[in-house]
C-alpha cells in the first residue's frame, strides 16, 4: 500500500521522506492557501524533495481551463500529477489529458458510480473522500470497499487513493480492503508509529541493558 503524505508544508515532507515511509504528496488549493506560499514554488520544492506521485490540484470549472492548468502543472516537474475535480468538466478534462498521457487524480468523490466514470476516463488515481462521509453519518470504509469490488470486477486500473483520512482507523480499513493508496496529514502518519507497549517495551529493554554494563559495538564487547 502506498502512502501519501496530504499537505504542503516542505518540511513536514522532508522529514517524512528521510524517515523512507512516503511515496508521493498530494495537495489542493486549501492545503496550498495554508502554507502561505507560492503554488509554483512551493511544488517545485516538493517535487525535488519526493521522487514519487505529487498533485496538484487545477482551479478551472471549465475542462478547456483545466487542460490547461493540467499542462501548466506538467511542466514543473515529471512527476507532477493533475488534480481535477470529480464534475462533467473535470471527467472531460481528465479523459483529455489522460489521452495526452499525463497522469491524472480525480478528486471530491463521494460515490461509487462517481468513481467508475473516473475510471473509465482513463484516471491514474480516484480520491474517495472517506473523513467527509463519516461527517455526514454516512460510512466512508462502505465507499473503498464498492469501488474496489467495481474495478475488480471489470478490471480497471485506476488506483484508489483513499483521501479525507482522519486517524490510524481509517488507514487500517482502507489497507484490510485493498486501497492501493491513502493520503493523510503528517500528524495522521506519525500517528501510525504509537503504540504505548512499544514505549513500554523499550524502556524496559534499555533499562535492562544499562544493569549489563555492556557497550553494544565494540569488538572486544568489554563492560565499561
Ligand atoms: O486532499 C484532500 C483531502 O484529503 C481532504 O481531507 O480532511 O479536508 O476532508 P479533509
Amino acid at each position: 500500500m502506498k502512502i501519501f503524505a496530504d499537505t504542503a508544508e516542505v518540511q513536514e515532507i522532508q522529514v517524512l521522506q528521510d524517515l523512507g515511509i512516503i511515496d508521493g504528496v498530494t495537495t489542493n488549493p486549501s492545503l496550498i492557501a495554508k502554507s502561505g506560499r507560492d503554488i509554483r514554488e512551493v511544488l517545485v520544492e516538493i517535487c525535488s524533495i519526493c521522487p514519487g506521485d505529487i498533485s496538484g490540484e487545477t482551479v478551472s470549472t471549465e475542462a478547456e481551463g483545466m487542460v490547461r492548468e493540467g499542462r501548466w502543472l506538467r511542466e514543473i516537474a515529471d512527476n507532477m500529477v493533475v488534480k481535477v475535480p470529480l464534475t462533467p468538466a473535470g471527467i472531460r478534462a481528465c479523459k483529455t489529458l489522460s489521452q495526452d498521457r499525463h497522469p491524472v487524480n480525480v478528486t471530491l468523490c463521494f460515490s461509487a458510480n462517481q468513481a467508475l466514470l473516473a475510471a473509465k476516463a482513463g484516471a491514474r488515481y480516484i480520491s474517495p473522500f472517506v473523513g467527509r462521509l463519516d461527517d455526514l453519518g454516512q460510512d466512508g470504509m462502505e465507499l473503498i470497499a464498492d469501488i474496489r469490488e467495481i474495478y475488480d470486477n471489470y478490471g480497471f486500473d485506476t488506483q484508489i487513493l483513499t483521501a479525507s483520512v482522519r486517524g490510524p482507523q481509517h488507514v487500517l480499513a482502507a489497507a484490510k480492503i485493498g486501497s492501493d493508496v491513502f493520503t493523510a496529514p503528517p500528524k495522521v502518519i506519525f500517528q501510525l508509529f504509537n503504540h504505548p507497549l512499544t514505549d513500554k517495551g523499550l524502556k524496559a529493554f534499555l533499562d535492562d541493558w544499562a544493569k549489563t554494563g555492556q557497550t553494544l559495538g565494540r569488538t572486544d564487547s568489554k563492560r565499561r
